[in-house]
């Protein structure tokens, strides 16, 4: 056993030091493939495989290689999760993940540790708030930039009392939150604060309790197969078209075609969106609907554009990865010309995006407008 251990750790160490040597990136995808955000882990993965195949498998000239762990968007196995990547797989740059707790421990090791982390789409304000770092990056979002547009759009819907309802998690706690900062800032209330535990879809009590309240409307905040459970049962307990249903577009985005009639309708906001009718992204839909028989999402995007965003860092330093600062340099100055509009890094190295207001037409998340313009994460406790 032990003979068979030793000899596993040699040709673990000779491929790691072969990789080097060839001039291979290693790329870990830590990313979820089971669970409630599976397909959601799949999407950015494929969008990140995507970039790096029309650039005929390289970026800066080097050969892209991975390496994937299924974090199960389980943060108690989080630590233990990105230690194997860094320490025993000995990749170069992680991208990772979905699940916002998941990131927490993602960007503890990131900066104990100097690998240059790029977050493909967990919104944990705490990333690029007070844990942020040099090394780590976001080609998605931040949750306050995710509830701050929306709570301004029901503000000015004049909706007066509005009650939230979401997982109690760091993504749905903090996407609450900045609704409520802008909805009340335009003169609304939040009324009451639903929640139950993640992935948990048991919403009959929570919704029970919104009818008998009778709100002006809800807002939430649910993404992936639990999405697709909750936008069916609001409609079954005869909450759609009573009471409407406002959310994060994660509710509705890679999930229309399960959700059927029951989300006609429902308005949300992301930064992205069906109909931009811009050349970039109708050639990245092409691209991916080509290569992996089906529509992209915003999670597809993100993967993309973390690739985009490690291809701009490594053609300034010639394809060295181990030229860090100059690497990190190049990203923080970045305009990334994603299928979702151009943006630019904010200080804390999250980007400064529009975030589009959508309306649910058949299986589209049809533009409706700019909820907001370039709006920036205000980067609350980051020191850098
Ligand atoms: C999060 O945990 O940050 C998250 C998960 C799914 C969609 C959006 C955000």
């Amino acid at each position: 056993m032990k003979i068979l251990i030793a000899s596993a750790m040699l040709l673990a160490a000779s491929m790691s030091a072969s990789a080097q040597s060839s001039g291979k990136i290693r790329v870990g995808l830590m990313l979820p493939a089971t669970g409630t955000f599976a397909s959601l882990g799949a999407a950015i993965e494929n969008g990140f495989r995507l970039y790096v195949a029309e650039n005929q498998g390289r970026l800066a000239g080097q050969e892209i290689e991975y390496v994937r762990v299924d974090d199960e968007s389980d943060p108690a196995k989080a630590t233990d999760n990105v230690n194997r990547l860094i320490k025993r797989d000995n990749v170069d740059v992680i991208v990772g993940t979905v699940h916002s707790g998941v990131t927490m421990a993602m960007a503890k090791a990131a900066r104990e540790t100097g690998t240059i982390l790029i977050v493909p789409n967990a919104g944990a304000d705490a990333v690029t708030g007070p844990m942020c770092a040099p090394n780590i990056f976001r080609s998605s979002f931040s949750n306050w930039q995710q509830g701050y547009a929306m709570g301004d759009v029901v503000a000015k819907k004049g909706h007066k009392k509005v009650m939230t309802i979401t997982w109690k998690y760091a993504a749905g706690d903090e996407v609450v939150k900045s609704f409520k900062e802008a909805f009340e800032k335009g003169g609304g209330k939040v009324t009451e604060e639903l929640s139950l535990p993640f992935p948990n879809v048991e919403f009959q009590a929570l919704l029970t309790a919104i009818a008998a309240a009778k709100p002006d409307a809800v807002y939430t905040f649910f993404a992936g197969a639990g999405a697709v459970k909750f936008v069916k049962d609001y409609s079954a307990a005869g909450l759609k078209g009573r009471i409407p249903l406002y959310s994060t577009g994660f509710l509705t985005d890679g999930t229309l075609e399960a959700m059927g009639r029951d989300a006609e309708g429902i308005e949300t906001t992301l930064h992205y969106a069906d109909g931009l009718d811009s050349v970039r992204d109708k050639g990245f839909r092409l691209a991916y609907a080509k290569t992996f028989k089906s529509a992209p999402d915003v999670y597809a995007v993100q993967g993309y554009d973390a690739a985009q965003m490690l291809s701009v860092g490594l053609s300034a330093v010639g394809g060295d990865v181990k030229r860090k600062t100059e690497l990190i340099a190049a990203m923080e100055k970045a305009t990334i010309d994603s299928p979702r509009g151009r943006f630019t890094m904010s200080k804390n190295h999250n980007p400064v995006q529009d975030i589009y207001l959508r309306k649910v037409v058949g299986t589209e998340n049809k533009l409706a407008g700019i909820a907001s313009k370039a709006l920036s994460d205000p980067g609350r406790g980051c020191r850098m």
